[in-house]
């Protein structure tokens, strides 16, 4: 029997999860390959009291529907924390809860992209990005990101060539590059993108793990009614918890709002209740401090191994977020790095799946947050022994 699925489904990339979970079930590889935050750095104690709490207080509420938008008292929070953080006039009318900040990027494509619509997006972008937005079948206008941002000269001419309806990027330590925009471009980007109809999507999945501890401004400060955030409590809090938020101007919000209904109802009004309690019981500031304490000493430590170990490979140094991207010496594909670590037992993700126009056969993805300083030390020899065989 055939099954003649919708053409949608046969637009989504070739996915490499497969190769990945091959890799993350084997204990003895050591694997910078996944993208996890570190489970070590999961308040789980805290959390769980904060559900102690929210059963012992009103449970049958807790386990009621509720409405699409999502807890109040956590939208209030979300909205209190950028005004202090980023000072953006930001309002819990302008936050919409999501299963994630991977929701946003479905159902933002949903309502803004018909087939065969362009979007705007880094060269490389995040890989779950291009799967989401893929199954809205749209055309991709890509922009090379330097190590400053988006190239200027290369997004002016996409905005005047081919217009697009939306351009998606990760200001602040980038997936996969660990890229962060400088200020300068970020202010020359809002103002190409000032008077067009493009909407600027910021996904800031990272923008709270600077290791500097210092927040960058948001493109929104400069394009406050052409700009939406996509923010996430999953590499400050926990990812099982599947809580991200939309923040966007009202008519953008109200047809998001559409679209989530008709996907969900709304995201888990348990867990939004949970967290609530936590966020309001813990001194967050603190639990992040500590993260991105750890952080920045293994994305340190990975750099300094790879300087001293691998002098032929150039990597980006990030100044937070979790990830960083190495380029390979002349001629050595990225695919002959991954398939001899496995065998040799460490792994890494090569850099094609992060380009929709073909490209990074000579990247690789390397995660720092998710292994300890000592794996990272043994992983990056072994690492450094696949380079050395295959050169
Ligand atoms: C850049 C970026 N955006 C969004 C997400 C989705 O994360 P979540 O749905 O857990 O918020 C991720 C996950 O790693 C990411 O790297």
């Amino acid at each position: 029997m055939t099954f003649s699925f919708a053409r949608r489904i046969q637009h989504a990339p070739a996915s490499f999860l497969g190769e990945l979970f091959r890799v993350s079930a084997d204990p003895s590889i050591i694997s910078f390959a996944g993208g996890l935050p570190s489970s070590t750095l999961i308040d789980a104690e805290g959390l769980s009291d904060a559900a102690r709490d929210v059963f012992a207080t009103d449970p049958r509420t807790a386990l009621q529907y509720s409405t699409t938008d999502g807890y109040l008292p956590l939208r209030e929070y979300i909205a209190a924390r950028y005004r202090r953080r980023l000072g953006v006039p930001a309002t819990a009318g302008e936050i919409q809860i999501t299963n994630g900040s991977q929701q946003c990027l479905d159902l933002f494509a949903k309502i803004f992209l018909n087939a065969g619509d362009r979007l705007g997006m880094e060269r490389p972008g995040y890989l779950g990005a291009i799967e989401a937005f893929s199954l809205y079948e749209p055309v991709f206008e890509t922009v090379r990101l330097d190590s400053e941002g988006p190239d200027p000269g290369v997004f002016e001419k996409m905005l005047m060539e081919t217009p697009v309806k939306f351009f998606y990027g990760i200001p602040n330590s980038q997936n996969p590059s660990g890229c962060t925009y400088s200020p300068e471009r970020r202010r020359e980007i809002a103002g190409i993108l000032d008077g067009t109809d493009t909407v600027f999507y910021e996904d800031d999945a990272f923008g709270e793990l600077f290791f500097d501890g210092k927040a960058r401004l948001p493109l929104k400060r400069f394009l406050p009614n052409r700009s939406v955030i996509s923010g996430s409590f999953s590499k400050i809090t926990a990812p099982g918890m599947r809580i991200g938020w939309m923040y966007a101007p009202q008519e953008i919000l109200t047809a998001f709002n559409t679209a989530k209904q008709a996907a969900d109802l709304h995201s888990n009004f348990l867990c939004q209740q949970i967290l609530h309690r936590y966020l309001t019981t813990h001194d967050l500031d603190a639990h992040i401090q500590k993260i991105v304490a750890v952080y920045g000493r293994q994305c340190r430590l990975m750099c300094d191994l790879f300087d001293d170990l691998m002098p032929a490979l150039s990597h980006t140094t990030p100044e937070g977020g979790m990830f960083l991207t190495a380029t390979l010496p002349a001629g050595l594909h990225a695919m002959k790095v991954f398939d001899e670590g496995v065998r040799q037992k460490v792994a890494v993700l090569p850099g094609m799946p992060f380009f929709v126009d073909g490209g990074g056969t000579d990247t690789i993805r390397l995660n720092f947050s998710n292994a300890d300083e000592k794996k990272i030390n043994e992983g990056m020899h072994r690492l450094a022994g696949v380079i050395k065989g295959l050169s």
